[in-house]
């Protein structure tokens, strides 16, 4: 409901009156269940076996929490030319935004090369810059990151810590 209205004053007008049927219905958005970030790791970690990466050997699984409690996975998968391949971030981005979901609480994301032990101490690296770009577009300045190297720690930041004086609709305003 009121997904379609991309008008801000349209949009806030559609937001209120979701508010008002989620408490007619005694569902208020901040009851929503919590998803823990073990919890959110855990399904990046499943949506890895999804990963269709034959060039690369390098699967990357995605869980990306909304606002509301959903969770949506996604894998990076590639193709023969290679420009075409979708990381795992924008298959879950997407996955959501066709289902209507706007608002984006954070992100696991979970890879490493196929095969090979990571050690606890390894730094992730973090997610590629279109990727930061598409969260840029979606997601306010508490959206966390969480990223870890299969098997090796893990890693939370914020968003503008990955993507500093990134360029947003705001910025297009004359
Ligand atoms: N990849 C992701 O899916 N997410 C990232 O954060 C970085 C890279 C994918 C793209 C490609 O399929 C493979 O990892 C190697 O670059």
């Amino acid at each position: 409901m009121g997904y379609d209205h991309m008008v801000e004053d349209e949009k806030k007008e559609m937001r209120a009156m979701e508010e008002k049927i989620l408490s007619a219905v005694g569902m208020g958005r901040e009851e929503t269940p919590q998803v823990s970030d073990e919890a959110l790791l855990a399904l990046a970690r499943a949506a890895m076996e999804r990963s269709y990466s034959p060039y690369s050997r390098y699967p990357v699984g995605a869980a990306l929490l909304c606002a509301d409690g959903r969770v949506y996975q996604g894998c990076n998968i590639e193709n023969a030319s290679f420009s075409a391949t979708n990381c795992a971030e924008r298959t879950a981005f997407f996955k959501a935004v066709y289902d209507g979901c706007y608002d984006f609480a954070a992100i696991a994301v979970v890879g490493g090369p196929a095969g090979k032990p990571v050690q606890a101490q390894d730094e992730p690296s973090g997610p590629c810059g279109v990727c930061r770009q598409v969260m840029q577009e979606f997601c306010g300045p508490d959206f966390e990151i969480h990223m870890q190297k299969a098997g090796g720690g893990v890693f939370t930041v914020k968003l503008p810590e990955l993507l500093p004086f990134g360029f947003t609709k705001d910025s297009m305003e004359a």
